[in-house]
């Protein structure tokens, strides 16, 4: 069976905090890893790669899939249990288990001392997500959720784009993502796949959403296998995303429209992944015949920014290693993974109601 609908961002990266972590950390940070199927040899590989980072540990309960990782990482070592890996030799710890383990893993090891690096999403609730970022504070440790997306060089060049205010004013963020994928035995398509697009959004906008709605269908077994969701703010600006799991083709876009020019990226494009393009709308009154509203088309040229290619789980794990040796907060930190769950719970809840509004 192929494995899961849900891929590593084929996109890029910003260079600079592995640039940074490398060039401040003095010590090492002791990491140990729980959870290697599908994407937990990702987390594996980098860490291990990372120089101010010591891949000490590696946790599986399936025995088969610690042999075959072992034979790659001999100086490993590995534990079916994962309680093995909070008796204080570690400093840090990756978890990339289903996520229903994610919270009470990732509270075990802040309550021994650890940083965090929790997969996306953070947890299965906004409560769990909420008591994990009180508990970090109060246990002063890096608690980092791995919105790999955020880490991209497409969405980071996105961001300066938004930041450097050359769209204008946002007037929405529509996103797709669907293809013929893996159902995931304890998440729906909504908790599998829209967490990147919501994450993103979240890091895109910087926008406090005030209402989600959303629609699903369950097609086969008794998880919803495709959605539309759509998240409000306040004025205008708003926000789609559809996830599917029975799509025949893979498609992975997002389109953000501004009131000076517009966005689109797509993240399975070899080359000019993120196009900018100067289009519009512009709207006059003509005062001198009963105020007439007049629509034009504003139709500019296209063009293509270069985009970092670093790749993003190679600086969404340097990135934690730098916040965890030096006491700093992560890009995607608890909150963060907190405002992503507020939102995919919401539409659960929305889900369930026939698509009625979820008030955040
Ligand atoms: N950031 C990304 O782009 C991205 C991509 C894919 C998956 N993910 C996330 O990674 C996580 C794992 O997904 P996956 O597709 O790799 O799942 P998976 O089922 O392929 O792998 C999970 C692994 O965890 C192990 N495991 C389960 N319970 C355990 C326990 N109690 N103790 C120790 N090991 C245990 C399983 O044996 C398995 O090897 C999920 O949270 C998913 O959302 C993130």
């Amino acid at each position: 069976m192929p494995k899961s609908t849900d891929t590593t961002p084929s996109g890029t990266v910003a260079a600079e905090t592995a640039a940074t972590s490398r060039a401040d950390a003095e010590q090492t940070l002791r990491v140990g890893v729980i959870g290697c199927g599908y994407w937990g040899p990702n987390i594996i590989r980098n860490f291990a790669s990372i120089e101010n980072c010591e891949l000490r540990t590696i946790c599986d309960a399936d025995e088969d899939r610690l042999d075959a990782i072992q034979r790659r990482y001999p100086a490993v070592s590995v534990e079916t249990d994962a309680a093995a890996l909070m008796d204080g030799s570690l400093d840090a710890v990756a978890i990339c288990t289903p996520i229903r383990f994610h919270y009470p893993m990732a509270k075990a090891a802040l309550e021994a001392g650890m940083h965090v690096f929790v997969e996306k999403p953070m947890t299965d609730s906004s409560a769990t997500a909420r008591e994990l970022v009180e508990l970090a504070a109060d246990k002063k440790r890096a608690l980092m959720v791995d919105h790999t997306f955020v880490y991209s060089g497409p969405v980071r060049k996105i961001r300066s784009i938004i930041d450097d205010g050359q769209l204008g004013d946002l007037l929405y963020f529509d996103s797709v993502r669907i293809n013929l994928g893996l159902f995931q035995q304890d998440a729906n398509v909504v908790w599998d796949l829209a967490p990147h697009d919501v994450s993103i959004m979240d890091y895109l906008l910087q926008r406090e959403p005030k209402g989600v709605s959303a629609i699903g269908s369950v097609h086969f077994g008794d998880q919803e296998d495709m959605a539309y969701m759509t998240v409000r703010f306040d004025g205008p600006l708003l926000a789609h995303f559809h996830v599917n799991w029975l799509a025949p083709v893979k498609i992975r876009k997002t389109v953000i429209g501004g009131s000076q020019q517009m966005i689109v990226y797509d993240d399975l494009e070899p080359t000019d992944r993120v196009k900018v393009y100067d289009k519009g709308v512009s709207v006059n009154v003509d005062d001198s015949e009963r105020r007439r509203v007049l629509i034009d088309y504003r139709t500019g040229d296209m063009f293509a920014p270069k985009i970092d290619k670093t790749e993003p789980l190679f600086a969404a794990c340097s990135h934690f290693a730098d916040c965890a040796l030096n006491g700093n907060t992560p890009l995607t930190d608890g909150e963060a993974g907190l405002r992503v769950v507020r939102i995919l719970e919401a539409a659960q809840e929305s889900i369930a109601k026939s698509g009625a509004e979820v008030t955040l």
